[in-house]
């Protein structure tokens, strides 16, 4: 029902639209909008979708729970295993690098904390709650209110502005306050309040990933995830883009979860996760950063 009437309300919009773009935020679904159709469309799914029982923060130290998850796909007429049954914990207010080589799986990994993707078995309990076999609506509440995602490569909506961008999160859910006015305190967070009315095409590479950042606060989530965040830039930006995030951790007590194949990178986070061939090799807390 959901569906049919938001198709009809885009088609209607869409008739009249003179600036298309390709959608793929929130990635549970895609589609060709313009940004105002993007709002109503948002705000409709607000009304829509149920909150989370039982979702609400609670005084958990554990905010994260991984236990024995492992991720199969099939690959012509075998399977293949990326992940063999990984377990681990992650405590409120955590820095935490998730590290190994290139096809370890830290990537299918990151995407099933985050409600991107399900496990094949096992349970992912954030605040207590397990995602593992949430259905999708019940996800897509998760991702908004408990998760914020970094990409490598920014992921931003090419024809919006910087400000546009952060505020696209705060369309979905129930939040408090101006989504501009939020949107350019994060800017001011993130050092770019000089940069509000730029597109991505105006903004480096840098640049880019710190309004990705804002826009990954923007919903004021407990948890944010970014996977290879620095992959796409210079040691120089890379080095800025790190330690912002050190500091956004320092100053807001959010747990921040980065995947990197890089040691450099690795080291900023008080803790690391390295995996090797699907399972958890090591796990090094000798710097626990944990905001007590
Ligand atoms: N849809 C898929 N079908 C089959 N195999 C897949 C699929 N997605 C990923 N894989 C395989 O799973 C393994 C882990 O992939 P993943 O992207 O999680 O690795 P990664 O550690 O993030 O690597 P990188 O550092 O290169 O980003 C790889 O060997 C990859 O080829
Ligand atoms: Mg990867």
């Amino acid at each position: 029902m959901a569906n049919k009437q938001s198709e009809k309300r885009l088609c209607k919009k869409c008739n009249n639209s003179r600036d298309l773009f390709v959608v793929t935020y929130d990635i549970s679904f895609l589609a060709i909008i313009d940004y105002q159709v993007l709002k109503e469309l948002l705000l409709f799914m607000e009304t829509t979708v149920q909150g989370v029982s039982g979702a609400q923060a609670s005084s958990h130290e554990i905010v994260m729970d991984v236990r024995d998850i492992t991720k199969s796909l099939p690959l012509g007429r075998e399977r293949i295993e990326i992940l063999k049954g990984l377990s681990f914990q992650i405590q409120r207010g955590e820095f935490v690098s998730i590290v190994g080589p290139s096809g370890s799986g830290k990537s299918t990994l990151l995407g099933i904390i985050a409600g991107l993707d399900n496990p094949t078995t096992g349970n992912v309990l954030i605040d207590g709650v397990d995602i593992a076999r949430m259905t999708e609506g019940k996800l897509a509440v998760v991702r908004n209110q408990k998760i914020g995602m970094v990409f490598q490569a920014y992921n931003l909506i090419p024809t919006l502005t910087a400000q546009e961008n952060v505020e696209v999160p705060l369309y979905v859910g129930k939040h408090k306050g101006s989504p501009a006015a939020r949107a350019k305190e994060l800017l001011d967070l993130v050092g770019l309040s000089h940069r509000l009315g730029h597109r991505p095409s105006q903004l480096s590479g840098g640049e880019q990933q710190r309004v990705a950042i804002a826009r990954a606060l923007a919903a004021d989530p407990p948890i944010v995830i970014a996977d290879e965040p620095t992959g796409n830039l210079d040691a120089r930006n890379g080095e800025k883009v790190l330690e912002l995030i050190a500091t956004l951790r320092d100053q807001t007590g959010k747990t921040f979860i980065i995947a990197t194949h890089d040691q450099n990178v690795a080291s900023h986070a008080g803790r690391t996760i390295r995996i090797v061939d699907g399972l958890i090799a090591e796990i090094d807390s000798t710097g626990g950063r944990i905001v007590q």
